[in-house]
């Protein structure tokens, strides 16, 4: 976690000093709506580089420039230089650097720091999970009809037109829906108790890696799509453990369980 923090707070910095040059150099992935700025380029390359450095021969896989998984029991870095690349883009201050370390594909130590705020959001497996030091905790929340739920939603147009449908199912089976826009941040925010439960559909490895450890050991119930539980293809699913059962029925019958285009 030490590595994490210090790598992840030298890439925070370059996001942050980056950003006004960087929002000028600006290519699309999937689709035209996915951005991918000069900063998220640099930010991965910097932390690939300080990796080598204090972890030489270990494998990164990044985002931007993807990478080799690592061999069975090896550590492996996994790395979202901007999650919220869009936030990031208009000037919204949530989005985050996101940095893992896994062994066979399971996050054992993660960092995930907002370069606006300062916050800085970190996890042990087995330790707890901390926000600037302080030990994170989930909702208490028992009701689903008052719970407070955020989602997400991935750059196709087909997949989003699916993913909106599904969540307006849900929407009147719950207090609220909430869309932030970057998903570590969704699940650290289920660790802080600031919502009660996040789930989205096609979310990669570099998305989850360190929110899903921290929101995991703040007490929340995780289902990854990577996971023997998984509760859907491609369905990263997490709660605080007073919900997750209504949460996980009520998905189902909303459709977000179900493959998407
Ligand atoms: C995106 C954000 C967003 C989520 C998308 C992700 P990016 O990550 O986490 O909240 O809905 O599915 O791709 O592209 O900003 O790194």
């Amino acid at each position: 976690m030490d590595v994490a923090v210090s790598v992840a707070r030298e890439a925070a910095a370059l996001a942050l000093s980056s950003r006004p040059s960087a929002i000028r150099d600006v290519d699309t992935k999937t689709s035209k709506t996915d951005v991918v700025t000069a900063a998220d380029v640099a930010v991965e390359q910097l932390v690939r580089s300080r990796l080598e450095e204090l972890r030489p021969g270990e494998p990164v896989f990044g985002e931007e420039t993807g990478g080799a998984m690592a061999e069975p029991g090896q550590v492996c870095w996994v790395i979202d230089p901007i999650d919220g690349t869009v936030n990031y883009l208009y000037g919204l201050p949530w989005y985050a650097v996101s940095l893992a370390a896994q062994i066979d594909g399971i996050s054992v130590a993660a960092a995930v720091l907002e370069p606006e705020t300062g916050r800085e959001w970190t996890a042990i497996r087995g330790e707890g999970s901390w926000r600037d030091g302080v030990s994170l905790r989930v909702s208490d929340a028992t009701r689903l009809d008052m719970a407070l739920i955020s989602t997400g939603f991935g750059y196709r147009a087909e997949r989003r037109e699916r993913q909106a449908a599904a969540v307006a199912r849900l929407l009147p089976k719950v207090r609220d829906i909430r869309r932030p826009g970057s998903a570590s941040l969704d699940l650290c925010s289920v660790a802080a108790g600031w919502v009660d439960g996040y789930v989205e559909h096609g979310l990669s490895r570099w998305d989850w890696a360190g929110g899903a450890l921290i929101a995991e050991e703040a007490g929340a119930e995780v289902h990854l799509s990577t996971g023997p539980d998984a509760l859907g293809p491609d369905l990263t699913f997490c709660a605080t453990p007073g919900i997750a059962d209504q949460l996980s029925v009520a998905i189902k019958e909303a459709g977000l369980t179900e493959e998407m285009p």
